[in-house]
């Protein structure tokens, strides 16, 4: 399984620091022989965090990518640069980039390539808003929200990749898709991988974002399709981040 810490666009030198050192010192190299736990800072504090966590068993992640390697781009971060970095994750199709950002299915899933070609994993994030949920469309914006990475990757291409199930509902508001609720998109994600490998449905990883806490934690991750968590706000919380690093079967 995998725990990821999405702080999003907070931080700074001291806070990370704290947080960063607290997260190490209570994670014990017993828990982390099956299961993996990612950080994902803001890129300006990459290089910081990454130096932070060298000696442990947290890997490094990046929010966010260009979908272009090098040039007259102002503003971009290339995944050849986060590879420089020691970067393992990239996270990409976060719904804030698809909905502040304008971030299309087409822009994402160039994104998805990119980073593969660079050996980097991404986190592919698919979600559907509150009236899609109303209107019984989710399956079919998940749907749209993957052939269209599909399409342009190849299915081969999700070897080395994880996929984040995120309703758009369930971010930063403290409603939390149910068990249940999230089970059932997450296994309807597998069957649309299958269509293509069934090997590889089967094996990919795939997480729960949306309102993930320590006391939601352990009943979302014993679902049999869930494979850990994208956490954004309970993962500036030292005790809050560790209980659900814990709660990974
Ligand atoms: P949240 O964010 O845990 O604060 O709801 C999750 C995410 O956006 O990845």
């Amino acid at each position: 399984m995998l725990v990821a810490a999405n702080w999003k666009m907070n931080g700074s030198k001291v806070a990370n620091e704290t947080l960063i050192k607290g997260v190490i010192a209570g994670f014990s190299d017993a828990e982390s022989v099956n299961n993996d736990v990612a950080i994902c800072p803001p890129f300006v504090y990459i290089d910081s965090v990454g130096q932070l966590l060298a000696d442990s068993e947290v890997r490094l992640g990046a929010q966010n990518v260009s979908h272009l390697e090098i040039g007259a781009y102002t503003g971009e971060v290339s995944p050849s640069m986060l590879k420089d970095m020691a970067c393992r994750y990239v996270i990409v199709g976060h719904s804030e980039r698809r909905s502040l950002y304008a971030e299309g299915d087409q822009l994402v899933a160039q994104k998805f390539v990119s980073v593969t070609k660079q050996d980097l994993i991404p986190i592919l994030c698919v979600g559907e808003l509150l009236e899609e949920r109303e209107a019984c469309d989710t399956n079919d914006v998940i749907a749209r929200q993957l052939d269209a990475v599909i399409d342009l990757a190849g299915i081969e291409n999700f070897k080395n990749a994880i996929i984040a199930y995120e309703p758009v509902w369930a971010i930063g508001t403290g409603k939390t898709a149910t068990p249940k609720q999230a089970q059932e998109v997450h296994e309807f994600i597998r069957l649309r991988l299958a269509r293509h490998d069934v090997a590889i449905a089967n094996d990919i990883r795939i997480l729960y974002g949306g309102s993930v806490n320590a006391n939601n934690a352990q009943d979302l991750f014993s679902m049999a399709d869930i494979d850990g968590g994208l956490i954004g706000g309970a993962s500036l919380i030292v005790d809050d981040f560790l209980s659900i690093c814990k709660a990974m079967r």
